[in-house]
């Protein structure tokens, strides 16, 4: 069955973060112009979904819930067909977000001072969660080759050697440079994880979203004893545009970390979730496949549409390929501005609003993340105004 992808939601005043961050950066933003910035996708739910959900209401009481056997029989199921990882149902450990539990991942795995790696750009909130809870960032910037963004191992090793660092926080596919990383080079972090006593955050949040002709490989899959070293962090919330419900599910495979995990919810009495996220989790991830088939398909062909316009019309600007997730990441260092004239170029002239590179690290600046889980409507106007403002305004 087609889906919808070509609507465009109104988002406007209905409390949509990406709205009202894009009216605070300019209040003066005429109507119709869609945000391309946060991590959600200006697409109507699944209709499996919104069905699902008004049947639920309609048969049910709305009070404490804890997660029902469907509910986790949805997990184990999706983790096996869709990645091939075959978890157990008491692996899993609930959380409301899966930033929320990097913060107690954080916090029950390592101590005030410790040194946690991370590889930049990279999603910020990463840094943030290790810096709020009293460690030390331990940046190993991802290495820009003739090839594309490649791990640097010596510098990964050298870091994970220092008896300081106690854990990584890794992410596959990669927000924001949208690599997918091969099973070779996840089998060398593995190693250099195992070999220094470093527990690996693995941030799989966007993992069912690989574009045509790229493979996730699950890390936790790569040997038998690979998962007692790494708590995988899963969601529908990226894939299936449920980021509100607020529902995760944590996979953990050493029962000593899980129960400090699940110890670590308990001491704020954040026992279970909200009763409509167990319940959309588990009707995404067994209704809905077809739809994000679909979704996975304009989603690549906005990326290849970009590519093609970018080349025909600005050459100067570097697309990177987007393997996974819907985010993809650009190079606008030929212009050669500031980060913030070209955030006061995208915000004022070209009334663009994505994210802005340097928020993912310093090796960010002169970048632009776009969000291209949007009608292709919405990608043309966006390319039709940055090339319109980059006539106007920038000299080559
Ligand atoms: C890599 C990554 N991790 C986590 C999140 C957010 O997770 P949650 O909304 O479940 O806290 C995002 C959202 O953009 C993300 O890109």
């Amino acid at each position: 069955m087609p889906y919808d992808f070509t609507s465009v939601p109104d988002r406007k005043n209905v409390g949509s973060f990406k709205y009202a961050d894009m009216f605070e950066r300019n209040p003066d933003v005429p109507d119709g112009i869609i945000p391309l910035s946060t991590a959600d996708m200006e697409f109507y739910n699944a209709p499996e979904i919104r069905e699902g959900l008004k049947e639920f209401i309609d048969h049910m009481v709305l009070g404490y819930t804890a997660g029902t056997d469907g509910f986790y029989d949805a997990v184990v199921d999706w983790m096996k067909r869709r990645h091939d990882y075959e978890i157990k149902k008491e692996w899993i450990a609930i959380s409301d977000g899966v930033v929320p539990a990097i913060g107690d991942l954080i916090r029950c795995n390592s101590e005030e001072g410790d040194g946690i790696l991370i590889t930049s750009p990279v999603y910020y909130p990463f840094a943030a969660s290790i810096l709020a809870n009293n460690r030390k960032v331990v940046d190993v910037p991802l290495l820009l080759t003739e090839h594309g963004y490649e791990l640097d191992y010596d510098g990964i090793e050298a870091a994970a050697k220092e008896p300081s660092t106690k854990l990584m926080i890794f992410c596959n596919p990669h927000n924001p440079v949208g690599r997918v990383w091969t099973k070779e080079e996840l089998e060398k972090i593995l190693t250099i994880c195992i070999e220094n006593d470093v527990y690996i955050i693995d941030d799989e949040i966007h993992h069912d979203l690989i574009m045509p002709g790229y493979k996730h490989t699950v890390m936790a899959t790569l040997r038998p004893d690979a998962g007692l070293h790494m708590a995988v962090c899963t969601a529908p919330s990226k894939s299936f545009n449920l980021a509100g419900m607020q529902t995760s599910s944590i996979i953990i495979e050493c029962p000593e970390r899980r129960k400090a995990f699940v110890g670590q919810r308990e001491k704020s009495f954040r026992l279970m979730l909200n009763i409509l996220g167990y319940e959309a989790c588990r009707l995404a991830y067994t209704r809905c496949e077809a739809w994000l088939e679909e979704c996975i398909d304009v989603i690549d062909s906005n990326a290849k549409y970009v590519e093609a316009f970018l080349k025909e019309h600005m050459p100067e600007i570097k697309a990177f390929p987007l393997e996974g997730t819907y985010l993809q990441w650009y190079d606008f260092s030929a212009w050669g501005l500031t980060p913030e004239a070209l955030e006061q170029f995208m915000v004022k002239e070209a009334l663009i609003f994505s994210d802005e590179g340097y928020v993912f690290g310093k090796t960010g600046e002169g970048f632009e993340r776009l969000n291209l889980a949007c009608p292709r409507s919405v990608v043309e106007a966006t390319m039709d105004r940055l090339l319109a403002a980059r006539n106007r305004c920038i000299t080559l």
